[in-house]
């Protein structure tokens, strides 16, 4: 999605948020693309937000994309940067694209849910060519500077009030901290000792020991799940989730590019 974005709008610089050094003071136009987690943001996002220094920004935009129940993610941008004083967004997005389901933290029922069977090629097809037509209408608005459009949205989340404040708040409290909170595993026999879960990790908690890779738990895990859809033996799972049903990550991204977005 980024990706894209930063190809229909002229002069634009797409930067991996890892690589990007909060101490840095960006002036002109910024934009955050980032996939909703827990009706929130990501955990590297929210360190930017929490420390960046906007205010030589005369136009700031996010485009968070989802899988159905984005909440009010901008809203709750704008709270994080108001509480210390920053500037606010000035355009806010949303893309319904497939739910990657947070296997380690969703209730028990959810766990069963067969991706292979539920990520069928045609939706995602059927994503790309919606997502396509989208995202040229939210570049076409960056660029003309048109505030506040806003991408139709299901009415949960059209009704954000129902998802602002305390619930958000309660599951981003989930999501942050410093220590890991999500058990992985390794299915032995089915490991070919690759390393693609250790090249795809951005925060450095998956290893390759001597023998398999290991989840190292003094280590930061930012849910982002590389680790468990890149494996192309299935041999990750996530606390009861153990499941070979296939698993998804967006077909437009390699594990050699996730890799390559890190700095640790
Ligand atoms: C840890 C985690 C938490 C998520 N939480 C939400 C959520 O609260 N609401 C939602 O609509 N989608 C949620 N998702 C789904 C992703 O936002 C969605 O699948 C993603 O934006 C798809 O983008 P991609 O195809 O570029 O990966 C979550 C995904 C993960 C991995
Ligand atoms: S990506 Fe899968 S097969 Fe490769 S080392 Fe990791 S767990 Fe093993
Ligand atoms: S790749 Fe796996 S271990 Fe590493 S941050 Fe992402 S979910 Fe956590």
């Amino acid at each position: 999605m980024a990706r894209q974005l930063a190809r229909e709008i002229p002069e634009a610089d797409l930067r991996p948020i890892i690589g990007v050094d909060p101490g840095d003071r960006p002036t002109g136009a910024l934009g955050m693309v980032f996939p909703v987690h827990m009706i929130s943001v990501p955990i590297p996002v929210r360190k930017y937000l929490e420390s960046a220094d906007l205010s030589g920004l005369d136009y700031f935009f996010a485009v968070a994309t989802h899988g159905g129940t984005p909440g009010n993610v901008g809203g709750f941008i704008n709270h994080l940067l108001n509480r210390r004083g920053s500037r606010r967004l000035d355009d806010f997005f949303t893309i319904r694209m497939i739910l990657n389901t947070p296997k380690g933290v969703a209730p028990r029922p959810l766990m069963t849910m067969n991706w292979a069977e539920k990520i069928a090629t045609r939706e995602v097809h059927a994503m790309l060519e919606r997502t396509d037509a989208e995202l040229s209408v939210i570049a076409g608005t960056i660029i003309a500077r048109r505030r506040n459009a806003e991408i139709p949205e299901s009415p949960i989340a059209q009704n954000q009030s129902l998802h602002a404040g305390g619930l958000s708040r309660l599951l981003w409290k989930v999501t942050d901290g410093s220590r890991p909170e999500l058990d992985f595993l390794l299915d032995e026999e089915s490991c070919t000792k690759c390393g693609i879960c250790c090249r795809v990790c951005p925060t450095g908690r998956v290893r390759l020991t001597v023998a398999t890779p290991r989840w190292d738990d003094s280590r930061q895990c930012w849910f982002c799940y590389a680790c468990f859809n890149f494996c192309p033996e299935q041999a990750v799972g996530v606390k009861h989730y153990t499941f070979k049903t296939g698993r998804y990550h967006h077909p437009q991204i390699s594990a050699d590019e996730v890799a390559a977005q890190k700095f640790c």
